[in-house]
C-alpha cells in the first residue's frame, strides 16, 4: 500500500526508517519530512495542518494509510476531516479523532477524564477569567511547589513549576489576564507537585483492544545532570530499569485499562498511539499527562526495539484487529542522544552545514534527523533539535557511549549535546 506520513522531525525519520522495512509498504511519502526522511521516501512540501492539500495528495497518489506524527493536526481534527468526507473515508488514519485528541489538547479535559475513571493523577482545580478570584485564593492556600498548566497546546512550554506563592500568582495573572500562552492559557489547571522519577509509557489502541509498546525515559533539561531550562527532549533510554513486570502490572491495572475503557465508554474514536507521561512516587504511578501521539525523542529508542512489522500493526489498528497482534520487543538497550543548535531552547541559528553524516558507519548506531534540510548536496541544520543518534548496547552506559562516540564524528557550528543521557542508570 502507499503511505503518507505527516510530520518532519526525528520521530518521523525513525518511523519512515521502520516503515520502509515492511513488505506491505509500496510507496512512502512524508509531508513535509526532512533530509533524513528523504532516504526512505519522497518528501512533499505540504504543511502538517493543510488538511485539504493532504487529502488532495492522498487521492492523487492512491494513499491507503495516513500516519499522523505530531499533535497539532490531530488536535485540529485531521482524523475527522478525512473520515467525514466520502472521498477520503476509506483511508486508514492512524491517530485519534478530534474529540479524543482532547486528552492532549486540553489539560482540563484530561484531568476530568482521569477523575471519572479514578486514574491516579495529581490533585487539581481549573480556573478561567470568570473564576479568577477563586484561583488567587486557591493558589494563596496551596502547598509549595505549585504547578500551573495552560489548558491548551503550548508547544511544550505551558507548564510552570513555581517555588513560591508570589511567582505562582504572577504567572497565573500573566496567563489569564495577559494571554501569556494566547488562547491555550485562558484556562489554567493548578496542580499538586509530584516528586518522583518520570517515565513515558506507550500504548497503541484500536479503540477496543490495545498493545503496550516499550517504555522510555526522556531527558528534558538542557544541561548535564538535569539542570537548566526544559527542552523538547535531549535524549532518551529504553527500557527503563525500574519498569519491571510488577510495575507494569500496576500501570496496566490502574492506568492503561481504565484509560482504554474510558475511551470506549465515552465512544471516543481512537485508533492510534497513546503516550502516558507518568511520575513514579514511591513505587506508585501517577499520570502527569496524556499525549495523543508518539514522543520525540522517545520514538528514536522505542521504534528500533520493536521487531514487528510496523505497517502490519498499524493496519490491525485501523481495522480493530489489535487483539491478533503480539508485540515482540528486542532485549537490546537503546539510547538516543540529541544534537542541538547552540542557544537552544532559546534563540538559535539555523542553516549550518552538517558534516560527518556518511563517513563513519558503526554497527548498531543510527543517525535520525530531527531538524535538517537538504540543499543541493549539503545537509543543513533547520531547527533547535537537529540530529538524534541512537545506539544499541548491552547496557545503558555502552549504548550511550557509542552514541557519544558517533556524535564526536559529526559537526555543525555550535553543536551541543548532553554526554550524560541515562546517567542515573549507568
Ligand atoms: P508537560 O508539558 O505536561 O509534558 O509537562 C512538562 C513537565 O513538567 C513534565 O515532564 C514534568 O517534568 C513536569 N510536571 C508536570 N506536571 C507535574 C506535576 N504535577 N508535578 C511535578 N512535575 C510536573
Ligand atoms: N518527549 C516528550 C514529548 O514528545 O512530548
Amino acid at each position: 500500500m502507499n503511505i503518507l506520513l505527516v510530520g518532519g522531525g526525528g520521530r518521523e525519520h525513525t518511523l519512515s526508517w521502520k516503515i520502509k522495512k515492511s513488505n506491505l509498504c509500496d510507496q512512502l511519502f512524508i509531508a513535509p519530512g526532512n533530509a533524513g526522511t528523504a532516504q526512505f521516501g519522497v518528501n512533499i512540501a505540504i504543511s502538517v495542518n493543510d488538511f485539504e492539500s493532504l487529502a488532495y495528495f492522498c487521492l492523487s497518489n492512491k494513499i491507503e494509510m495516513l500516519i499522523v506524527g505530531p499533535e497539532e493536526p490531530l488536535v485540529k481534527g485531521i482524523y475527522n476531516f478525512f473520515k467525514d468526507s466520502a472521498a477520503t473515508a476509506h483511508i486508514q488514519v492512524i491517530g485519534p479523532s478530534k474529540k479524543a485528541a482532547q486528552l492532549e489538547g486540553s489539560k482540563a479535559f484530561a484531568k476530568a477524564f482521569m477523575d471519572r475513571y479514578k486514574i491516579p493523577t495529581a490533585a487539581y482545580k481549573e480556573f478561567d477569567a470568570a473564576t479568577y478570584e477563586d484561583g488567587i485564593t486557591y493558589i494563596r492556600n496551596h502547598t509549595l511547589p505549585i504547578v500551573l498548566k495552560a489548558d491548551g497546546l503550548a508547544a511544550g512550554k505551558g507548564v510552570i513549576i513555581c517555588n513560591n506563592h508570589i511567582e505562582a500568582l504572577a504567572e497565573f495573572q500573566l496567563m489569564i489576564q495577559h494571554s501569556k500562552f494566547g488562547e491555550a492559557g485562558k484556562r489554567v489547571v493548578v496542580e499538586q507537585f509530584l516528586d518522583g522519577i518520570e517515565v513515558s509509557i506507550f500504548v497503541l489502541t484500536d479503540g477496543k483492544n490495545y498493545v503496550v509498546l516499550p517504555e522510555a525515559k526522556d531527558y528534558k533539561k538542557i544541561g548535564k545532570g538535569d539542570r537548566g531550562p526544559n527542552t523538547g527532549g535531549m535524549g532518551a533510554v529504553s527500557p527503563v530499569p525500574f519498569v519491571d513486570a510488577a510495575y507494569m502490572e500496576i500501570v496496566t491495572q490502574k492506568i492503561i485499562k481504565p484509560t482504554i475503557e474510558g475511551l470506549q465508554k465515552e465512544a471516543l474514536d481512537y485508533k492510534g498511539f497513546v503516550f502516558i507521561g507518568l511520575i513514579n512516587v514511591a513505587g506508585e504511578p501517577f499520570v502527569i499527562e496524556y499525549n495523543c501521539r508518539l514522543g520525540d525523542p522517545e520514538t528514536e529508542v522505542i521504534i528500533p526495539r520493536i521487531e514487528n512489522d510496523l505497517v502490519e500493526i498499524l493496519s490491525a489498528t485501523a481495522q480493530q484487529r489489535l487483539n491478533e497482534i503480539s508485540i515482540i520487543t528486542s532485549p537490546q538497550i537503546a539510547v538516543t542522544v540529541m544534537a542541538v543548535s547552540g542557544g537552544y531552547p532559546n534563540e538559535h541559528e539555523t542553516g549550518k552545514v552538517i558534516t560527518g553524516l556518511t563517513e563513519t558507519k558503526l554497527e548498531g548506531t543510527m543517525i535520525f534527523h530531527a531538524g535538517t534540510r537538504q540543499e543541493g548536496d549539503k545537509v543543513l541544520t533547520n531547527g533547535g533539535r537537529v540530529l538524534a543518534v541512537t545506539s544499541f548496547g548491552s547496557t545503558i552506559a555502552e549504548a550511550a557511549e557509542q552514541s557519544n562516540y558517533m556524535l564526536e564524528q559529526l559537526h555543525f557550528d555550535d553543536m551541543y549535546y548532553r554526554e550524560d543521557i541515562g546517567y542515573e542508570f549507568r
